[in-house]
């Protein structure tokens, strides 16, 4: 197909099949105007920085819509801080045939797991007591997996009781209001609501994101530099804390096949450089498919950072994220694809599938036509 010489508008698509626990990272299309620099920067004539502000369609998390907000510009260091709002639509005609949400899963417990595990570390001897407390509040699970709602778990809340009297789960009950508010729905009657993006749907992060504008130089359009006014995270030892890529939601003109779709993943606490892989192209419009997984840190000497010592790594293709999320658990693709045969084999039942289960993101290059 033949672009317009003028075409000012090429939208990429990000085919983003992305999972796990929280893992709202999302690279998505990058609108770009062909050849004006200008106009790729984030200044607030144009185009780009109307589109970066609210994205003026829904993403392909197949349920996101993001904004930014209290805005302000500093034009001195040609940066933008900003504050984001997702808002999260279930879209039935995107999920598999017939499934409304209503679908009953049977997943890991996830709180169960987190609060045994932690007390198990921290206080063994209350272990005990953490089983009545489970009896009390769960209603007497019989294993550690939970049947629930997929909307429920997601987005609605699956019920904790906390009306209890007895000492144990009132105990627990107590320290989850103070440890995980983030993620509760509290009703009345003591009634608690757990969920992974419920209280985030519509809401406004506290985090405040400084980018930088790319007026002076628009290979830095949309780079963070800084989040909660600190340049650099203090979390990962060396190189790993630093912020490196865009915000994900802009990236700088004129990418090759050997530049990388540099952008950081507040969720996952680092950044992630997708990889040319091939040509594709969307509605017509020739793209750059670019592909990123969760790496192997124990092999990778820039990934090496993200591990206490270099020997004490997880298994390739995981992530651990109890100092990023503050939870025992790890981050995977979904079926852990591109993980180690290991951890595969441990789980029956998985069919790790490229298409179905990578990172993908289609990327519309600057439309340069001659
Ligand atoms: C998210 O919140 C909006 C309103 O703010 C609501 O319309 C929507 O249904 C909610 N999304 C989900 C998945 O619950």
């Amino acid at each position: 197909m033949q672009i317009p010489r003028h075409l000012k508008i090429g939208a990429g698509m990000a085919g983003v099949g992305v999972f796990g626990i929280l893992f709202g990272w999302v690279l998505f299309p990058t609108i770009l105007k062909s050849q004006l620099k200008k106009e790729m920067a984030l200044s607030k004539k144009t185009d780009v920085r109307a589109m970066w502000e609210t994205i003026p369609f829904a993403l392909s998390f197949k349920v996101e819509w993001k904004e930014k907000l209290e805005i302000e510009e500093n034009e001195e260091d040609d940066t933008i801080m900003y504050k984001r709002r997702d808002t999260f639509y279930f879209r039935p005609e995107l999920s598999g045939p017939g499934l409304t949400g209503e679908e009953i899963i049977v997943m890991p417990h996830i709180l169960m797991i987190s609060i045994a595990t932690i007390v198990n570390r921290d206080k063994p001897a209350m272990l005990n007591m953490i089983g009545k407390a489970f009896n009390g509040i769960f209603d007497g699970p019989e294993h550690v997996f939970m049947n629930v709602k997929a909307l429920d778990i997601l987005f609605r809340g699956y019920k904790i009781n906390c009306a209890r009297t007895e000492f144990a789960p009132k105990a627990v009950c107590t320290a989850l209001k103070k440890e995980i508010a983030d993620s509760l729905i509290i009703e009345p009657n003591n009634q608690y609501r757990f969920s992974l993006f419920g209280m985030r749907n519509g809401t406004i992060d506290s985090h405040v994101i400084t980018v930088k504008r790319g007026i002076n130089n628009v290979m830095d359009v949309g780079k963070v530099v800084a989040i909660d006014g600190k340049t650099e995270q203090e979390i990962w030892r060396d190189t790993c804390n630093r912020f490196e890529g865009t915000d994900g939601t802009v990236f700088p003109p004129f990418l090759t096949v050997n530049d990388r779709l540099e952008s950081f993943s507040t969720d996952l606490c680092r950044p992630f450089k997708p990889w040319y892989q091939k040509k594709t192209s969307y509605n017509g419009i020739k793209t750059n498919r670019y592909i990123a997984n969760i790496g192997d840190f124990a092999n990778d000497p820039d990934l090496q950072c993200f591990c206490d010592t270099p020997d004490t790594c997880p298994p390739k293709g995981t992530m651990d994220m109890m100092k990023c999320m503050k939870a025992p658990m790890y981050a995977s693709l979904p079926h852990y694809l591109d993980c180690d045969p290991a951890v595969q084999s441990k789980v029956k039942g998985l069919n790790p599938d490229d298409n179905q289960h990578g990172i993908q993101i289609d990327f519309e290059p600057v439309s340069i036509v001659i």
